[in-house]
């Protein structure tokens, strides 16, 4: 029997029953007479920190009734007209216009007004790690994971924004976790002595959970003593930037562009000066990456244009006949080619002035998954074979329907999107993808510099990295000119190279 314990009364209890009660959720504390005295006390302060009036909204919203959902019906989609993004494709913009965006971006760096939002708060189910997605090893000769390659690449643009002999810029860089992935995340950067970067110059805050649901609307048990939550998506960014004081850390350092991204792509450029470039001079509010489809089958979401506003179009919503058009005058080119990265550039007034106004508006979205929980009847926790409980979240791109000044941008996927979804063998989107995808650009790279890498006779892909420490973006690497460079290397020292 729990007994009242420091943190509860009988009182406190009785009034937490009838709000569940009242809430149609008085089913979790079934069991909580049974508990011991810490669970309890535990378990009480979790059902109290529970918005629970909310939270059967939400569902109701968006199981239920969800809003829009006659309008879904009848949602115009029209692809993005093509004078309303930049590509920076070769034979997309003019050199110049690129040269430009670069420098503005450098620009901004060197007087410390960019930072970088990491989106770190995913489970990771599909990869299957039990560590969080920015730990893992994808093979490469440098054996670093995602989050080393991502703070080298911030710490080089922090040196080649300021320019030779000057004191490096700073590029803060806002790490988003949630519970399943914090305290692992933390404690890998603290072991590694934050990858070389100043603690100081890192923030780490955490994103939302929600009760996980049944499928008809009952709050899950993930023991007698705990509900079963999950984090409420890539969308909970923006309650969870404003709640935990990062926007306003950002303002007083004076940042004014941010750019956000994806754990898990090896590719990413990180604070990429040509995309925040590009969206600071268009004056944009928020821009996207976007990729050209790989086909027009290909299972990715679009952005586009949905009842005249910006948004995304998942794959499993588009119809084969629309996905299929090609732009006027063209045989091939596909009419909704606009890939989404999930790569993101917000300015900060946005998220700091507008984006709290449009944060009610955002509704969530569904995900039906396998939810191994308490069944009521019997107290006993059950793993489900098939999907038996609903997560609801938010998608980060749910806010640009709202944007009045969208900057969208198109770059090559080999250069900067390499994704890391699925396990290892899945053949796609997985860590041998991710690493074949970052050696063919290291090699990329040394050969735009003149240099010739050497591939084994027997074709074999070679191990040849370039730390990002040495090289961003290819940059800076005119001393490889007229060499050949043994396949299998890492080079962290242009001073200290194999040649052959
Ligand atoms: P995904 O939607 O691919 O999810 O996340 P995931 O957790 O990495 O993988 P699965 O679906 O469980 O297999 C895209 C990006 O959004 C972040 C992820 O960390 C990744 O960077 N994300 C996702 C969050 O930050 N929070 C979330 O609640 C969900």
């Amino acid at each position: 029997m729990a007994k009242g314990t420091p943190s509860f009364t009988s009182e406190s209890l009785a009034a937490l029953k009838q709000r569940y009660s009242n809430a149609g959720q008085a089913h979790v504390l079934k069991f909580f007479e049974d508990l011991e005295d810490e669970t309890a006390a535990a378990f009480f302060n979790q059902l109290s920190g529970i918005d629970i009036e909310r939270c059967n909204e939400f569902f109701d919203r968006t199981v239920r009734s969800p809003a829009g959902a006659e309008e879904e019906e009848s949602v115009e989609l029209e692809p993005l007209a093509s004078g309303s993004f930049a590509s920076a494709l070769e034979g997309g913009s003019q050199a110049d216009d690129l040269a430009q965006w670069r420098a503005e971006g450098m620009r901004l760096i060197r007087e410390n007004k960019v930072a970088v939002i990491l989106l770190a708060g995913g489970q990771g189910t599909r990869l299957g790690s039990s560590a969080p997605k920015g730990c893992y090893d994808i093979g490469l000769p440098s054996g670093k994971g995602l989050f080393e390659i991502q703070a080298e690449r911030i710490k080089r643009l922090q040196q080649i924004a300021a320019g030779a002999g000057e004191q490096p810029a700073t590029i803060p860089w806002l790490v988003m976790t949630s519970g399943p992935t914090s305290a692992a995340t933390q404690k890998k950067f603290a072991d590694s002595a934050f990858f070389g970067l100043k603690q100081e110059d890192v923030f780490f805050f955490n994103q939302g959970v929600l009760p996980c649901f049944d499928l008809d609307g009952k709050i899950m048990l993930e023991s007698r003593g705990r509900v079963a939550v999950a984090p409420d998506g890539n969308g909970g960014i923006y309650e969870a930037l404003r709640l935990s004081g990062a926007l306003d850390w950002l303002r007083a350092r004076g940042v004014e562009h941010v750019h956000s991204y994806c754990v898990d792509n090896c590719l990413v450029r990180v604070a990429d000066p040509v995309f925040v470039g590009y969206a600071a001079l268009r004056g944009a509010e928020c821009g996207a990456l976007v990729v050209p489809k790989k086909s027009w089958d290909e299972p990715v979401g679009v952005i586009c244009m949905r009842n005249g506003r910006y948004g995304v179009v998942e794959y499993s919503e588009i119809s084969t006949e629309t996905a299929q058009l090609t732009r006027p005058g063209t045989a091939s080119e596909l009419a909704y080619n606009a890939g989404n990265i999930c790569n993101h550039y917000y300015s900060l007034d946005f998220l700091q002035n507008r984006v709290p106004d449009i944060e009610a508006s955002l509704e969530h979205h569904v995900a039906k998954k396998k939810i191994t929980s308490v069944d009521i009847d019997s107290g006993d926790v059950v793993k489900p074979t098939k999907p038996n409980g609903i997560k609801l979240e938010r998608f980060v791109f749910d806010v640009f329907p709202f944007v009045h000044k969208m900057a969208i941008l198109e770059v090559d996927r080999k250069d900067q999107f390499s994704p890391l979804k699925n396990a290892p063998g899945a053949g796609v989107d997985c860590p041998e993808t991710s690493r074949s995808d970052l050696i063919a650009q290291c090699i990329r790279f040394a050969e735009a510099a003149g240099a010739t890498v050497q591939r084994a006779a027997d074709g074999q892909e070679p191990s040849f990295e370039i730390s990002a420490l040495v090289s961003y973006a290819g940059e800076g690497l005119e001393s490889l000119s007229g060499k050949t460079l043994a396949g299998d290397q890492l080079i962290t020292d242009l001073d200290n190279i194999v040649v052959v």
